[in-house]
C-alpha cells in the first residue's frame, strides 16, 4: 500500500471517530429545558418559598426539635435550593428573582450544617438571603447543585400528601397548596434532569432524561389542572405522574418497585 492512501485511510478513520464521539456527545446531553413557567408557575413557587422558610424555622425552634427533625430540615433545605435555582432562571419576573443565587447558597450551607447553633443560624441567613436583593440570576443556570439523594427522599413526601389533598372538597379548598406541591415537584423533576450519576449504563441516559422530563411534564399537568378547577384532568394527570413514578424505579431503582 502507497504511503499516502495509508495516511488518506488513517485521516479518514480519525475523521470517522471524531463523527462518531461527537454524535455521542449530542445523545448524551441533557435536552434543552422548557422556559419555567411552562411548568412550574412563578406564585406558586414563590408561595412554597415561604412555606419552606416557616418549615425551617420551626425545625430550629428548639435544640430538642432540631435533634427530632434534623433529615427533615436538610431535606427542606436540598427542596429550597432547587425552587430558587427556577426562581432564578424564571421567565417571569418574580419575589426572588434577585435573591435566588443568595438563597441557593444560604441553602446549601444549611444542608451540610451538623449541629443546632449552627443550624438556627443558618435558617436565619436562608431568611436574610431571601430578603436580599444581591442579584446574579443571570449567571444561573440548570446544573448540579443540590444532592439527587435527599431530592428524591422529598418526592414521595410531597407526593403523599398532594394524594391526601386533591380529594373531594379539598380539591378546592387546598388548591394553593397542590399548585405549590405540583410546581415543586416539576421543579425536582427538571433539576433531577441534569444529575446522571445515577444512570450506570450509558445506553439509559436516554431514559433517565425522558422519564425526568415526563415526572415535570405530568406535575406539570397536576398544577394546571388545579389552576383551572378541572377535578377529571388532575385525576388523569396524577395517574401518569403514579405511572412515570413506576417506571422510572423499574430502570433506575428497582429495589422501590412494589
Ligand atoms: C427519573 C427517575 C425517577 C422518578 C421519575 C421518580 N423516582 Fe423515586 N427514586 C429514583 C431513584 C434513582 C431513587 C434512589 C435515590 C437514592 O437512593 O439516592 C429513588 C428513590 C425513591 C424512594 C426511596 C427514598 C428513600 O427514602 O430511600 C421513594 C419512596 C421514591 N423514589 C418515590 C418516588 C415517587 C412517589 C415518585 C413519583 C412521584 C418518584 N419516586 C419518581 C428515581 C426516580
Amino acid at each position: 500500500m502507497r504511503l499516502t492512501t495509508v495516511r488518506s485511510l488513517l485521516t479518514g478513520l480519525a475523521v470517522g471517530l471524531i463523527v462518531l464521539s461527537l454524535g455521542g456527545l449530542a445523545l448524551a446531553d441533557p435536552p434543552p429545558a422548557p422556559k419555567v413557567s411552562t411548568f412550574a408557575p412563578a406564585e406558586d413557587l414563590e408561595n412554597q418559598v415561604a412555606e419552606y422558610i416557616e418549615r425551617l424555622e420551626k425545625s430550629v425552634k428548639s435544640e430538642e426539635e432540631y435533634k427530632d427533625s434534623e433529615s427533615k430540615l436538610a431535606k427542606d433545605a436540598n427542596t429550597l435550593i432547587v425552587i430558587s435555582l427556577a426562581l432564578g432562571l424564571h421567565d417571569k419576573d418574580n419575589k426572588y428573582k434577585a435573591a435566588a443565587p443568595a438563597m441557593m447558597k444560604a441553602a446549601q450551607e444549611l444542608v451540610g450544617v451538623k449541629d443546632f447553633d449552627s443550624a438556627e443560624k443558618g435558617v436565619a441567613a436562608v431568611k436574610a438571603a431571601a430578603a436580599s436583593k444581591a442579584g446574579g440570576a443571570d449567571k444561573l443556570q440548570w446544573k448540579k447543585a443540590y444532592s439527587l439523594g435527599m431530592l428524591m427522599k422529598k418526592v414521595p413526601l410531597i407526593s403523599t400528601k398532594l394524594k391526601r389533598y386533591v380529594k373531594g372538597k379539598r380539591f378546592k379548598s387546598k388548591a394553593e397548596d397542590t399548585a405549590g406541591f405540583t410546581a415543586v415537584l416539576a421543579v425536582i423533576g427538571q433539576a433531577s434532569l441534569v444529575d446522571t450519576h445515577e444512570v450506570k449504563n450509558p445506553d439509559d441516559m436516554e431514559k433517565w432524561y425522558k422519564f425526568c422530563a415526563e415526572m415535570r411534564d405530568s406535575a406539570a399537568a397536576i398544577n394546571a389542572a388545579i389552576r383551572a378547577g378541572d377535578k377529571d384532568a388532575a385525576d388523569d394527570a396524577m395517574k401518569k405522574l403514579a405511572e412515570n413514578c413506576d417506571t422510572c424505579h423499574e430502570v433506575f431503582h428497582p429495589e422501590e418497585d412494589k
